[in-house]
Order: C-alpha cells, then structure tokens, then sequence
C-alpha cells in the first residue's frame, strides 16, 4: 500500500495538470478495492495442509511435534504459528488473494466477532475417516482427529453465528467459500507409514472419497453455494517417501520428474474418483459451484520446472537430516541432529512430509489462477476480479510478493507509462 502512495507522489512531480488527479484517483480505487475482500468469508477444513494453527490449541503447546516451534514458519511470521511449513500455506494465499486476513483457526476464537471473515478447522494429522474405520479393517490406529469432529465443530459456530434460527446463517452460508480439503492424505500416509500392504491402503480410497463427498453434501444441506474440493498432492514426490521406498529399479522412477512412478499413480487414482464423485454431486445440485482443485497438476508444474519457480532442489527437504532428498531415518526437521537449509525458497520441501512455502505459492498461484480449478475458481467466482487479474498476468511466478501487491504495482507501471507517453 506504501508503493501505491509513493507511485501517485512520482506522477505528480512528473505529469503535473489534469494528469495528477485522475492517476490518485485510478490508485486510490485500486488500493480501496484490494482492501475490500472479494469474498465475506472463506471456511476451511483439512489436515497439515490447510491448518493455520489449531494443532497447538488440541494437542497443548508443550507437544513434542516440532512444528510448534522454530525453525517452523521462520520464513514468513518469524515465529512458529502451528503451521507445518515454514511459512504460509495455500489457504493464507487464497485468502490474501481475495483481500482477507489469514482463515482464523477455530481453536483460536470465541466469539461471533472472532470469526467474522471465517474460520479454519483444518487440524494437523486430521484424516477423513474416523479411526473406527481402519482399526475394523485390522489397521491399528491412534485416536486421531477426522472430518467428522470438524464438521461437529462447524455445527457449533452455527449455533454459536446464528443461534436463534438457522435460517440466519442463510446470507452467510451462500456467500461463503468453503475449502474442503486437501483431506484425506493422511487415510493414505499412516497406514504407509505403519507398512499396510499397498494393495489394501487401495482398497480404502472410495470410502475416503464417499467420506469427502458426504461432507460436501452436508455443506450444501447447510447452504453452501461455492466449494473448493482439493485433491490430493502427487506424493511419490515427497522426500520422505522417496528415502522409504527407494528402488534400484529405474522404471520405479519418473523420467522426468524423479517422482516414484506407482506413488503418483496411486495419487492420480484418488484423484480420479473424486472427479467423477464431484462430477454426480454437480448434478445433484445444479445452482451450487463445486470447484475441484488440482494439486497434483499445479505440483507437477513445480517438480517439471522447478527454475519457474525459483526452486532449484524440488524433491528435497530444507529441513531434515540431509542425505540425497533432505531427509535421514535418524533425523527429522526439529528433532535430533536435524539441518536447516540457508535458504528455504529454493526447497520444494520444508520438512520432508509438507512442502515448502515457495511450493505452496506456486500451487496457490496455478489454482487461483483458474489453470488448475475446475471449473475455473476466476470464472465461478465473479465477484473476485483479481483471479481474472492474475490469471492474465505472466509475471507472477518468480516474484516474492503476494499476487495482489503484484497487481498493484502492474498499475503502477500502466501509470508511469501513461505519464511518460500522453
Ligand atoms: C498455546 O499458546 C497459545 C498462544 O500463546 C495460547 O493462546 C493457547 O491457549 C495455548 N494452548 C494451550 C493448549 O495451552
Ligand atoms: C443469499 O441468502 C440471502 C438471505 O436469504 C438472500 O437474500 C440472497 O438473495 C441469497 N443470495 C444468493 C446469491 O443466493
């Protein structure tokens, strides 16, 4: 906002007359509608991905989980925040993005007024089915949080929003973005973690899938209109897994990604079900917009060209034990003989399991603008003109601003150019 004022002061000294008044106008407009959000409300839900600090508030901030202190979020806050990376995640860009504070976590806040432009109920370790689910299926299993508790904790800030009547909530609901996801990872990691058999952690993806559908058809129940439904991030290209399940084999690998190859695939398999899920709930309620987020293709754009990105070690962790990918079986980013890297942008990773901040912008980025939504997010949401703004600017990989201050000094420049030329 700063930039924008000092653009004006510079117009003014060279463009003088008529010039001056009509160019603050044209950035006092532009500023103005920035600050307004483009969206009263985002509400999300999900796992490590999307939580912006409910971990600490369940799980007490003395928990052994290292992503409640330092070098956690040293990129961005300076501080740990509860956010598993080490600086904002792909639900602060796209609330920033439509002009909105950071999605508060739930945990967080009390009142009517602590959630007046939403509320984020994504927890860390979340899963989308209940542990009841996989210990019946002889899959030992921890009391973990799931996508049930998160919706009984939505059920409680509409009583808490609207508590005479729910029908009040009607206006708030219709124009609210509600982010459902990424979920559902975890489902797959555990068990992965615990060596379950692939061939059986395959068998559990329709119910996870049928899990993230009932939950979408229970937001529109309440009166949702516009959700986003991630799928999820290809995950043979995540360090740790890269380190486990190391092969001799070549054709284990992608040519050109270096991803493992039947990980992917197992990624694109989840994801594929949930398309044609979301695809029958599009018919179910026509006059609703379920948008689909790909993950996995705006990911893929980072591990295929990662110079687009500024990101020169993709596959590797800024934070672990070293080794070939950034990680040991010794260390982990936090504990132990752990090693951070100097410079945390040029990782595709932060800790091994979650990516880096400089990944989580590039993927907000080929969402937002529309590349990787379907239906694109910039035409569902008409009221948003910066998606359209971003998605017809070719500037915004390598930048290190967030896009709307992108947007602002690309007036800026329209400006000094009219200045320079009329
Ligand atoms: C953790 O710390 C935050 C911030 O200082 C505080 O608000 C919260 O109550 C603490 N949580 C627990 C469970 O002690
Ligand atoms: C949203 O709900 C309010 C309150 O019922 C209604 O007045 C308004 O027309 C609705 N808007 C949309 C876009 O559905």
């Amino acid at each position: 906002m700063a930039m924008a004022s000092s653009a004006s002061v510079s117009v003014s000294g060279r463009g003088g007359g008529f010039l001056l008044p009509a160019a603050v106008l044209l950035a006092v407009a532009v500023v103005h509608a920035r600050g307004a959000p483009c969206v009263p409300r985002v509400f999300s839900f999900g796992d490590s991905l999307a939580d912006t600090g409910n971990f600490p508030f369940l799980y007490g901030n003395d928990s052994r989980e290292p992503a409640l202190r330092t070098p956690y979020g040293e990129t961005f806050f300076r501080r740990a925040t509860g956010r598993f990376s080490d600086g904002r995640l792909i639900v602060d860009f796209i609330a920033d993005t439509m002009g909105l504070p950071f999605v508060r976590p739930y945990l967080s806040g009390r009142t009517a007024e602590d959630f007046a432009s939403g509320a984020n109920f994504a927890v860390g370790g979340a899963m989308a089915l209940g542990p009841d689910f996989f210990r019946g299926r002889g899959v030992p299993m921890g009391d973990r949080m799931h996508l049930d508790v998160e919706m009984k904790w939505f059920h409680d800030l509409l009583d808490l929003l609207c508590p005479a009547d729910r029908a009040d909530c009607t206006g708030m609901m219709n124009q609210s973005l509600f982010l459902v996801g990424e979920i559902g990872g975890n489902d797959y990691n555990i068990p992965l973690l615990s060596r379950v058999p692939f061939e059986k952690i395959r068998t559990f993806t329709p119910s996870v899938v049928a899990k993230i559908s009932s939950t979408v058809t229970e937001l529109i129940g309440l009166g949702a209109k516009t959700l986003v439904v991630p799928g999820n991030l290809p995950i043979g290209c995540v360090p740790n897994y890269l380190m486990i399940f190391k092969s001799d084999k070549k054709e284990d690998y992608e040519l050109e990604t270096g991803c493992l190859r039947w990980m992917n695939e197992f990624s694109k398999y989840h994801n594929r079900l949930l398309i044609d899920e979301l695809e029958k709930l599009r018919k179910f309620h026509r006059g609703v917009s379920i948008i689909y987020a790909d993950y996995y293709g705006a990911a893929m754009e980072i591990y295929r060209s990662p110079e687009q990105f500024g990101i020169d070690h993709p596959l590797a962790a800024c934070c672990g034990g070293g080794g070939p990918y950034g990680v040991s079986m010794t260390a982990r980013c936090g504990y132990g003989e752990y090693k951070v890297c100097d410079d945390p942008q040029k990782y595709g990773s932060w800790d091994g399991f979650h990516p880096s901040e400089a990944a989580y912008k590039g993927i907000a980025i080929g969402l937002l603008r529309g590349t990787y939504t379907q239906p694109s997010i910039s035409t569902t949401i008409s009221s948003c003109p910066q998606l359209t703004e971003l998605g017809s600017s070719v500037e915004y990989k390598n930048c290190g601003t967030v896009p709307h201050l992108t947007v602002v000094a690309q007036v800026i420049g329209w400006l000094l150019f009219f200045v320079h030329f009329l």
